[in-house]
């Protein structure tokens, strides 16, 4: 079995539950804190020994770039002021992986932006982390993956269970209990926003799925599903019925970037964390919940 290099982030959607500010600002470029959505997904990739990351980007979206690149006016602005820690953590984040970009074009779904990694990840199998879902956990979501994966030998989908409203816009999982295994689940079947009575179970997969590059042959052959577009969940649903994938119940907290609940927790969970201004936030928030 090969090793897990390489990730894949989609990061080319229009970001529309974040509208107006996406329609200038990308929304994995808002900032959790003082670090944009994007970084926390590439550490986890790193973190999980992924060394080789494609960022799936659309026009508009060049504060990406910029960002995962040297930025040579700040560290010379940084290093005549003496601020060597500031200008080491700017230096760190551009060399933390390599990260390349490509332009998905045009904006026909999470399926079809997958699809245009097709020559990035070549015969490897690869981990696909959704742009806007950021996943804060003590071992990272994605090494939990590779570890079922090494263990199994199947893609496997990174699954929580959710209420019957969010399994109505996500999906629903068909499964069978693993032997001896907690959290890990041999995967038949799926179905994309189940209507009330045709779902599986309350498992839905969230934010994280590792492939194999069998996928890019489906994905070139499926029609366009769910709001006329090459829907990922469709291609999973083929590799499921046909071969089977692991579902993992993983350990950790996901936040999805893309809402604007989803922003603002994560920005409170972080901020209360944050080394600098970490106690001064909680003990402002501590007396703003008693008005509440
Ligand atoms: P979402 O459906 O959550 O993102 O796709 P969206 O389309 O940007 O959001 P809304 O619904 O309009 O608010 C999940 C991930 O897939 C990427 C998105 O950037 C997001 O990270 N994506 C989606 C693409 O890269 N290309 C697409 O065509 C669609």
């Amino acid at each position: 079995m090969k090793n897990v290099r390489k990730a894949v982030i989609p990061a080319a959607g229009l970001g529309t539950r974040m509208l107006p500010i996406s329609a200038a600002v990308p929304k994995e470029m808002l900032p959790i804190v003082d670090l944009p959505a994007i970084y926390h997904l590439v550490e986890e990739a790193v973190l999980s020994g992924i060394t080789d990351i494609l960022i799936i980007t659309n026009r508009g979206k060049d504060a990406m770039e910029d960002f995962f690149d040297l930025s040579p006016e700040y560290e010379a602005a940084l290093r005549e002021k003496g601020r060597t820690d500031e200008l080491e953590r700017l230096r760190k984040i551009a060399m933390m992986a390599n990260v390349t970009f490509l332009r998905q074009r045009e904006t026909r779904g999470l399926g079809h932006a997958v699809g245009r990694a097709r020559a990035f990840v070549g015969d490897e199998p690869f981990v696909v982390l959704y742009g806007d879902d950021i996943m804060f956990a003590k071992k990272p979501v994605t090494a939990q993956m590779i570890e079922a994966y090494k263990t199994h030998g199947l893609p496997v989908a990174a699954v929580k269970p959710v209420p019957p409203a969010l399994l109505r816009k996500y999906c629903s999982l068909k499964v069978e209990p693993i032997a001896g295994e907690e959290r890990l689940y041999h995967c038949t079947d799926m179905i994309k926003k189940p209507k009330e009575g045709e779902e599986f179970s309350d498992l839905a997969i969230l934010g994280r799925v590792l492939l194999e590059p069998r996928v890019f042959d489906i994905l070139d052959e499926l029609p366009p599903g769910a709001g006329g577009e090459i829907q990922l969940t469709d291609a999973m649903a083929i590799l499921a019925r046909t071969g089977g994938m692991t579902a993992l119940d993983y350990e950790g907290v996901r936040y999805d970037l893309g809402s604007k609940l989803g922003f603002l927790t994560a920005n409170v969970v972080r901020g209360v964390a944050h080394p600098e201004i970490g106690e001064e936030f909680s003990a402002w928030l501590k007396e703003f919940v008693k008005e509440l």
